[in-house]
């Protein structure tokens, strides 16, 4: 089959592998029909992201018609047309029982490894490197999906690819964060970031009773997505100082939940910029934490923070003594995203949202090579791009 493989820092090729094979009774096969380009695979394709190896199959956001299934998979079987959330998940263990999907003790083999690195190992990921399992994921013609009786939802045939394909990941990410950050009616709610899975979390935010929504980004179709899609203020932090404006937005008294949607690769300038930026290529540090630094300054007192923006090992420089005695909350994670699939599904098929409206690029497999770097780079107004296989 073709499929996306990683083969270094932005080398992303069209290769020829061999097919998936059932590997295990609870496994299935999925031939894909749509498949998403992440900010997470990002991290991959700028050479953040450790223990990737030359040849590895990309992608994590993924759907299609199943075409096989193991023995012990009754709940699918071929013809079912399916979305496959990004973490696998076995469904039995102490973690998953609990619904902490992203947290599943069993489906990474490669456990030891990262257990090494954090203390404990999260659950494996498609398409995410071998310290996350090593699955080769679902920038392909086909994926294989281990335990599949419990992640793949199934959808109805009335609505499209483009509707469904984001419960693998960036709709329920959003709404976790959302979630995670306890937003209560009427809340002011800061985003930083208007990217793809920022899109999501100002929607999720409103679902959620939020009273305001701020996003912060520099792009200016994304803040304009953000306005248009999203009805939230916007602030361009190349043209703002954003604790000043958050401050004068909320009486100085700051937004009452400050949510992450940047990660470890955000943009500063200035000194702080530098700084990290330099210790990140003397590898002292392997993310870059301006957002997480600016969220805890301009958060309320008492106020949460949520972190759905993906950090991958150490930072510096985290302001512990605000995070202390502002008192704040801070909730994170991969996101569960078995336990978001259905009831975000039941309101796409409701017509509450069309989770579609983020798509600015539709291209084959052929092209995902070049969409990796049009993406990056935020050129001819991409925002999310689906290919199809
Ligand atoms: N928790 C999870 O399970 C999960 C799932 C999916 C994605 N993610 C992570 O979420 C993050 C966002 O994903 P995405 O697909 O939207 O990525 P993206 O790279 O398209 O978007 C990131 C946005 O942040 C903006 N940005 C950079 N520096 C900034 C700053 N200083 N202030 C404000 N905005 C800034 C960029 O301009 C960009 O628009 C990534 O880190 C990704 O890995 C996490
Ligand atoms: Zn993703
Ligand atoms: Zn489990």
């Amino acid at each position: 089959m073709r499929a996306l493989c990683w083969h270094g820092k932005e080398d992303v090729r069209v290769d020829t592998v061999p097919d998936p094979t059932i590997e295990d009774p609870r496994d299935a096969i999925v031939k894909i029909t749509a498949t998403a380009i992440c900010g997470s695979d990002l991290h991959l394709y700028d050479g953040y992201m450790p223990t990737m190896e030359k040849g590895d199959v990309l992608g994590h956001e993924a759907m299609g018609e199943v075409v096989e299934v193991g023995s012990a998979v009754t709940n699918l079987k071929r013809g079912d047309r399916v979305v496959v959330p990004f973490t696998i998940s076995c469904g039995e263990c102490w973690f998953c029982q609990r619904g902490l999907f992203s947290l599943c003790d069993t489906s990474n083999p490669n456990a030891a490894m990262a257990a090494k690195v954090m203390g404990h190992s999260p659950a494996g990921l498609f398409g995410f490197s071998h310290m996350l399992g090593g699955f080769a994921g679902g920038q392909a013609e086909y994926l294989r999906v281990p335990f599949a009786d419990v992640g793949p939802i199934k959808v109805p045939e009335n609505l499209t690819d483009e509707q469904v394909l984001f419960l693998s990941d960036i709709f329920p990410t959003g709404y976790m964060a959302a979630v995670n950050a306890e937003i209560e009616p009427g809340d002011t709610v800061a985003v930083w970031g208007c990217g793809p899975v920022a899109q999501f979390v100002i929607q999720s935010a409103w679902m959620l009773g939020a009273g305001r929504v701020i996003a912060i980004d520099r792009v200016v179709e994304r803040l304009a997505m953000a306005e248009s899609q999203g009805k939230a203020e916007t602030i361009n932090y190349e043209e703002t100082d954003v604790y000043d404006r958050l401050m004068e937005m909320t009486n100085d008294r700051g937004p009452d939940r400050c949510i992450d949607a940047v990660g470890g690769e955000a943009h500063a300038s200035g000194i702080g910029g530098a700084y990290d930026k330099i210790k990140q290529k003397v590898r002292l540090e392997t993310d870059r934490p301006h957002v997480l630094r600016e969220a805890i300054r301009c958060c309320r007192k008492g106020g949460t923070l949520s972190i759905p923006g993906a950090y991958i090992g150490f930072a510096d420089k985290i302001p512990v003594g605000a995070i202390m005695n502002k008192a704040l909350t801070i909730k994170t994670g991969q996101t569960h995203v078995q336990r978001y699939t259905a009831p975000l599904l039941a309101k796409v098929a409701a017509g509450e949202i069309d989770p579609s409206f983020v798509i600015t690029h539709r291209v084959s497999l052929d092209e995902g090579p070049a969409m990796y770097k049009t993406f990056r780079d935020k050129e001819d107004g991409c925002i999310k791009v689906v290919l199809k296989p």
